[in-house]
């Protein structure tokens, strides 16, 4: 789970501050997917920045499976990060140079020793397993200029959950896909979530995903509310 109470964070604007989020607070649990829809600018990937621990916030606390994050160091959070949240962005920030399955099993090359053999291919059986679970288990040993977009983002998805992470942070994961591979990245989100029990928060600019999610929120000038509006809500 993940939770947020009363987060504020502020950049530096020439003599002054300007505020991105402004005493936010959420709370997604287990399984769950909670969308997060607003203008751009709205602050909305500031928000996951400081939910994913990449950026401290001027005041509140970040609790992520349990552990307040906002007590931690930075090396206390890189670590909270490492092992407990996955992250997914509009880009999909892959190697070119590497496969797909690569791309999972490079993160471990880097941290664990490389001689402990089993170590790699226990890491190596986990990225080929999770191929599998989006749909790529053919594509194992292709790399990027060989995959479509949409392919590229499942790669991504995948390799966010290689950590077995808490909590899954996703950043308009479909601004670069036409519409149906779009609404295929969500449904793919959305079965992953609830499989492996990630708290997932995921930023859309589509208001025709939020009916599907546990909740949705807006955000309006670094201010976070719940939708109670939105078309298939209960109550609405
Ligand atoms: N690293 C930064 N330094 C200064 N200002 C920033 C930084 N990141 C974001 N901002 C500002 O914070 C506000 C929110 O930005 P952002 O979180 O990226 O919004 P969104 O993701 O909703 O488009 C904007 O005014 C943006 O210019
Ligand atoms: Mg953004």
């Amino acid at each position: 789970m993940i939770d947020l109470q009363d987060v504020t964070l502020t950049f530096p604007d020439g003599t002054s501050r300007i505020t991105a989020v402004d005493h936010a607070s959420l709370h997604v649990g287990a399984g769950e997917t909670v969308g997060i829809i607003g203008p751009s600018g709205s602050g909305k990937s500031s928000l996951l920045a400081v939910a994913s621990t990449l950026i401290a916030p001027d005041s509140g606390t970040v609790t992520i499976d349990g552990v307040v994050a906002t007590d931690l160091d930075l090396a206390g959070r890189a670590e909270l990060r490492r092992t407990r949240v996955g992250l997914v962005f509009q880009q999909s920030n892959l190697l070119s140079s590497l496969t797909a399955v690569e791309q999972l099993t490079v993160t471990n090359e880097l941290t664990t020793d490389r001689r402990r053999r089993s170590a790699r291919a226990a890491a190596r059986r986990r990225a080929l397993q999770l191929l599998d679970e989006v749909g790529l288990a053919a594509d194992a040993d292709k790399r990027p200029a060989q995959l479509s977009g949409g392919q590229r983002q499942r790669v991504n998805v995948a390799r966010a959950l290689m950590s077995r992470p808490a909590v899954l942070v996703v950043d308009e994961p479909t601004s670069a896909l036409d519409q149906e591979r779009g609404a295929q990245i969500i449904d793919l989100l959305l079965r992953l979530t609830a499989e492996h029990g990630t708290a997932t928060i995921l930023v859309t600019h589509e208001p025709r995903f939020l009916p599907r999610l546990t909740t949705a929120h807006s955000m309006v000038d670094g201010r976070l509310s719940e939708q109670s509006d939105r078309p298939g809500a209960p109550g609405s």
